[in-house]
């Protein structure tokens, strides 16, 4: 028997969700006396059986239930009542349920404690006695769904493999949301390392697409002259060196996603030839005549300003409002609030636990490292950063040197911040430049910036090319 006095009975739940109770019990004098005694507190639904029991669960939802392990067909023995436990728990895993049995079957009653249910009460039940127990489970219940409802509010941070609590990456996932089961082109603007190309694969695999194929081209990394036939495909014959046909990645996309990464260094030739596609969904191969139906869902993706692109006309304006249905704008790292420590740790224990080293944490140091520093390459460079310092550590938890951030600490009481931003970024790139012998592709992989980032941010800091 519970032991509860009147003292520790809570306080009612601030929000009940609802004060259903259904009774199960296969006497039908027992039901009636319970329901007239607890019809003031509760609405009370009977049932005699497993069968109807569960008809009442799945229309009602009470989220509270009283249960007799004795029921038809062989109300002598238990099975059925465990078997009714089991099916209402699967049913509703937060079911409060109490089962109400004999003087002499303590060990029933501890068994189905053991599967789940809430409490017992021996026959004959004394009215006082189970009014206690039944306030509680009812604000038990109403505790625990809520606690789940904020749980699950909390795992939201993430979507599709991104990480993200801020208002700014909210506001990302839910255009994403909406976007995704639409036909709509959507471009992704954001600078170097803000997750376009995720949002993009979210996009997909959340719309109807999602079991065709995600083709990925990136515009900004193929010479012009492959780019075509890339794109395009060609026929056997259509140039020197091209042996056989070859169908080009819209086809292969077809049905599925084409994914334009970088898209504002596509060539004006090339751009028309997109527009046509978009407009006609056909397109030829190379040296070929043969119009090809495709229908692609087309993203595309940018860190550069297209506006200004048109301004100057190196992007047809045209093509821009035919790719920018949808635009989705990826906020940079550092105007993420509260995202930065977040996704810090996520890559910490992601390394962490991949390389099997044993790192707890940051030093107070290397929070407030990261907190002052700029993070040009954004989320990339952040994981970067993180993973080699998970390498590098040598304590238990992560100091700035291993975030190679260690360099800016004392400069900031002497300059603005941005001047301080842009010192730290000259000396990177300047040493990074420096170990790559002057090699700008591969300065920006060590950098976890992209090629047209680290140029622009050369032009910037005024970095002269050798
Ligand atoms: N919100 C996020 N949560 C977790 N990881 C992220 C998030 N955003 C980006 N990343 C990670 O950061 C890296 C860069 O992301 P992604 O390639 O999508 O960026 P991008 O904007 O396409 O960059 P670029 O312009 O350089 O191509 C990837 O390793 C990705 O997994
Ligand atoms: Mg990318």
């Amino acid at each position: 028997m519970p032991k509860v006095s009147p003292s520790e009975i809570p306080p009612p739940a601030p929000y009940p969700r609802s004060a259903k109770l259904l009774i199960v019990d296969d006497e039908e004098d027992i039901r009636t006396q319970m329901k007239w005694a607890l019809a003031q507190d509760y609405e009370v639904f009977l049932a005699g059986d497993r069968g109807s029991a569960r008809e009442i669960q799945v229309r009602e939802q009470p989220p509270v239930v009283t249960l007799d392990l004795g029921l038809p067909p062989r109300p002598a023995e238990v099975e059925e009542g465990f078997a009714t436990l089991a099916e209402m728990l699967s049913l509703d895993p937060f079911l409060k349920a109490i089962i109400i049995t004999g003087r002499g079957e303590r060990e029933h009653a501890l068994k189905a404690v053991g599967e789940g249910a809430y409490d017992f009460l021996y026959k004959p039940v004394q009215v006082d006695e189970l009014r206690v127990v039944l306030k509680r489970a009812f604000y038990l219940s109403s505790l625990e769904r809520e606690n789940h409802l904020l749980q699950k509010q909390v795992g939201d941070e993430g979507f599709q493999g991104m990480l993200g609590a801020s208002p700014q990456m909210q506001e990302v996932f839910s255009t994403v949301r909406k976007v995704a089961t639409t036909e709509a082109p959507v471009l992704i603007v954001g600078e170097s390392g803000t997750g376009k190309e995720l949002v993009a694969q979210a996009i997909h695999r959340l719309s109807g697409r999602k079991k065709e194929p995600f083709v990925v081209i990136n515009c900004g990394a193929i010479p012009e002259t492959l780019l075509e036939s890339e794109l395009f495909g060609h026929e056997k014959g259509a140039f020197t060196g091209a042996h056989i046909q070859r169908r080009g990645r819209i086809e292969a996309a077809r049905g599925g996603t084409l994914f334009l990464d970088e898209i504002g260094e596509l060539s004006l030739g090339l751009q028309v030839k997109l527009l046509r596609y978009l407009q006609e969904q056909v397109i030829e191969r190379i040296g070929g005549r043969e119009q090809i139906r495709v229908d692609a869902r087309v993203i595309t993706a940018t860190n550069r300003d297209l506006k200004q692109a048109m301004k100057t006309g190196v992007f047809r304006e045209d093509l821009y409002f035919r790719l920018a249905v949808v635009t989705v704008s990826m906020p940079l790292l550092r105007d993420r609030e509260g995202d930065l420590f977040l996704l810090a740790k996520a890559f910490l224990s992601r390394y962490a636990e991949e390389s099997k080293r044993k790192i707890t944490g940051f030093t107070n140091q290397a929070i407030r490292a990261i907190q002052s520093y700029s993070w040009p390459g954004n989320v990339r460079e952040l994981e970067n950063r993180v993973k080699r310092a998970v390498i590098m550590a040598e304590g238990s938890k992560i100091n700035p040197g291993d975030l190679e951030l260690g360099a800016q600490q004392n400069r900031d009481e002497y300059m603005s911040l941005k001047e301080a931003r842009e010192a730290v970024e000259k000396e990177m790139i300047l040493k990074a430049l420096a170990r790559n012998k002057d090699n700008v592709t591969r300065a920006a992989e060590t950098l976890g910036v992209s090629r047209p980032t680290l140029y622009e941010l050369m032009e910037k800091l005024g970095i002269e090319r050798k």
